[in-house]
C-alpha cells in the first residue's frame, strides 16, 4: 500500500512492559497532527485515536494518564468519560455508547505496528466532523 493517506506507526513493547500500561504515539500527515496510544491490558494490546467522544481532546490531556484510579478502565481525563480498554466502548459519562476510534495494530515479535485508518485520515486532513 502507498498512499498520501497512509500513516503507519512502529512501537517497541518494552514501553508497555508494566500491566496495564499505554504508551503514545503521534504523526503528521499533510499539516495535520494525529494522535494515537496504546493499551495493553494482560496479553493484549488495543490502539485508538487519542480523541475523547465526548469533546474533541485527548483523554490524558498530554501527560499519558489514560486510567481510572482502579485502572479498571480507560478514563478522560476532562470530564470523567470511562472506556472499556479491549473494545473503547464508552460506558459511563457524558458519551455514553459511543467508542473511541480504533486503529489496526498488528503484533510482530517485539514490535507493535499500528495503523491509521485512510477514512480517519481523510476526516482529519478535511476538518469534517465525525
Ligand atoms: S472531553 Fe472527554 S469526557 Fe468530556
Amino acid at each position: 500500500m502507498n498512499s498520501d493517506f497512509e500513516a503507519v506507526v512502529t512501537l517497541s513493547k518494552k514501553k508497555l512492559a508494566n500491566d496495564p500500561s499505554t504508551a503514545v504515539f503521534q504523526v503528521k500527515i499533510k499539516g495535520h497532527i494525529l494522535k494515537g496510544f496504546v493499551v495493553r491490558r494482560g496479553a493484549g494490546f488495543f490502539a485508538y485515536q487519542n480523541l475523547c467522544s465526548h469533546l474533541p481532546v485527548t483523554l490524558d490531556l498530554n501527560d499519558n494518564s489514560f486510567f481510572n484510579h482502579e485502572k479498571s478502565h480507560l478514563q478522560c481525563q476532562m470530564h470523567g468519560a470511562v472506556y472499556e480498554m479491549e473494545t473503547g466502548l464508552c460506558v459511563a459519562g457524558p458519551c455514553e455508547g459511543a467508542r473511541l476510534k480504533p486503529l489496526r495494530i498488528i503484533e510482530e515479535k517485539n514490535q507493535l505496528i499500528i495503523y491509521f485508518p485512510e477514512s480517519l485520515i481523510r476526516e482529519e486532513v478535511s476538518g469534517e466532523s465525525k
